[in-house]
C-alpha cells in the first residue's frame, strides 16, 4: 500500500492526500469514480502540464525548477539555481496556481505537496525533470459498477484505517 513510482500510484498509508481531506467519504468518492477515468464524476480538474514538450519553459528553467523543488523537499540542492527556480515557480511557470504559493499542494486539484518529500513519480533530479518536462497524467479506474457499494465502502474504511496507523 506504499505506492509505486513506476505507475505514479500514491502511498495510501500516509496522510498526504492528492484529493480531499482523507475522510472515508472522500476516499470512497475516489474509489467510486476514479481519477481521470471516463466517469462523469471522476476527479479530473487538472493535470501536470508538459512544460518542456510544449515549449513553455526552457531546459535551463526546468533545471532551475528541479533545484528549487529539491530545496522545497529538504534535499541537497544548488542554492543559486534554486533562487532562479523559485522565480520561475512564482512567475512564468505558474506552478503556484496548482501547487500553491507555499508548495503544499491543493487537494481540490489533485496537485501534490512538493514539500513532503513523498513522491508519486520519484523525487530524484531526473524524475523531477521528467515530471516537469513531459507532464504527468495519473489514472485511477472507477469501481462503481465493478464492485458493490458495500465493497467500496469497506475499501474506503480499510484505507482510512491504514493511513491512521
Ligand atoms: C494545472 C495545474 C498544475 C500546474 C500549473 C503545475 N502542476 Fe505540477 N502537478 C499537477 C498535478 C495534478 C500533479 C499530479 C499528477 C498526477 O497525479 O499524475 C502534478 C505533479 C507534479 C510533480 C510530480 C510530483 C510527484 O509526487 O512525483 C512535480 C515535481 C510538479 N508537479 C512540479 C510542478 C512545477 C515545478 C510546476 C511549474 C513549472 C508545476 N508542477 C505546475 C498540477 C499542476
Amino acid at each position: 500500500m506504499k505506492g509505486h513510482i513506476a505507475t505514479g500510484a500514491p502511498n495510501l498509508t500516509d496522510q498526504n492526500w492528492l484529493y480531499g481531506d482523507g475522510s472515508v467519504f472522500q476516499i470512497e468518492r475516489t474509489i467510486l469514480y476514479g481519477i481521470r477515468s471516463d466517469r462523469q464524476k471522476s476527479r479530473n480538474i487538472t493535470e501536470m502540464p508538459a512544460y518542456g514538450l510544449r515549449g513553455q519553459l526552457s531546459d535551463a528553467d526546468i533545471r532551475n525548477l528541479v533545484q528549487y523543488v529539491l530545496q522545497l523537499s529538504g534535499q541537497p540542492n544548488d542554492a543559486q539555481a534554486a533562487i532562479q527556480g523559485r522565480a520561475v515557480y512564482n512567475g512564468q511557470g505558474g506552478c503556484f496556481d496548482c501547487h500553491a504559493a507555499d508548495a503544499r499542494g491543493n487537494s481540490d486539484y489533485g496537485a501534490p505537496d512538493l514539500t513532503a518529500n513523498s513522491w508519486l513519480y520519484g523525487g530524484d533530479p531526473q524524475s523531477l525533470y521528467n515530471s516537469i518536462y513531459s507532464g504527468r497524467h495519473g489514472m485511477m479506474p472507477a469501481w462503481i459498477g465493478k464492485l458493490t457499494l458495500e465493497q467500496i465502502r469497506a475499501l474506503a474504511v480499510y484505507i482510512y484505517v491504514a493511513s491512521h496507523h
